[in-house]
């Protein structure tokens, strides 16, 4: 089993803690991790020169960084994106990421093969906000074309690991095996639900009217999405 992990965070605090749970907990004797830590490798901001969306991915100045974290997602089962929560928010550094990811929205050149994995999500907050930030991060996997997202947010009442109280990571190491199982059960077992289908309808038909960008008009085209074809 592949799974690509993106951690918003370089320390090794509460979140990673526990993504690390979690990861540790889903049972496969041939597991490859792909781990990648935000701002480390985080690709410069983008600067808003629509080359990804006009001209192709590889045309973004920050190319190589945002791609090899690409190439990662493509291959693996299992995606798992992780937060503290900074002021109600992701971290800066992981929205900087998901900026980079906007030309492979549904509304642009979705790719196929996020139409078949498994999302996880995850934040921690001292008090309040963790449940905004996983909202916000499973967006972002839905308009990737990820059909399946776990979330998981946990308010630690502490700024560090250390200081979490041992009932809080009681209750954790509890939540983290029912959801580790719920995980098994899905991965490679998933289809688009009616929101998906939904959307990714309604965004066909926009890119058949599609005269602005002849890019994500012809990437239709080109997987049948404009006749009957679907990515599922
Ligand atoms: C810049 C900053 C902003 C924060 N904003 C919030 C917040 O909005 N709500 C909250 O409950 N905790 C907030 N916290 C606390 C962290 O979210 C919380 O301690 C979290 O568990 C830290 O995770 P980590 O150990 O993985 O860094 C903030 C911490 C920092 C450093």
């Amino acid at each position: 089993m592949k799974i690509t992990v993106i951690h918003g965070q370089s320390h090794k605090g509460s979140t990673y803690n526990i993504t690390k749970q979690i990861i540790d907990k889903i049972l496969d004797t041939n597991k490859e991790i792909y781990e990648y830590f935000m701002p480390r490798d985080t690709p410069n901001y983008c600067i808003g020169c629509y080359n990804c969306f006009n001209e192709s991915e590889n045309s973004c100045p920050q190319a190589e960084k945002v791609q090899k974290i690409v190439k990662s997602m493509e291959i693996s089962d299992i995606i798992v994106i992780d937060s503290p929560t900074y002021c109600f928010e992701m971290t800066g550094q992981l929205k900087t990421l998901f900026d980079h990811f906007g030309y492979m929205w549904l509304s642009h050149r979705p790719k196929q093969v996020m139409f078949n994995k498994v999302g996880i999500v995850i934040s921690t907050a001292a008090g309040a906000g963790a449940r905004k930030v996983t909202k916000a991060l499973a967006q972002q996997m839905f308009w990737l074309g990820i059909p399946k997202v776990f979330q998981y947010s946990k308010n630690v009442s502490a700024s560090n690991w250390e200081m979490v109280p041992n009932k809080v990571k009681k209750s954790i190491e509890h939540d983290i095996s029912k959801l580790s199982t719920k995980v098994q059960s899905k991965v490679g077992k998933v289809s688009p639900n009616f929101r998906l289908k939904f959307i990714f309808t309604i965004m066909g038909m926009m890119q058949k009217s599609n005269n602005w960008n002849k890019v994500d008009q012809n990437y239709w085209k080109e997987n049948g999405w404009l006749d009957k074809k679907t990515p599922w």
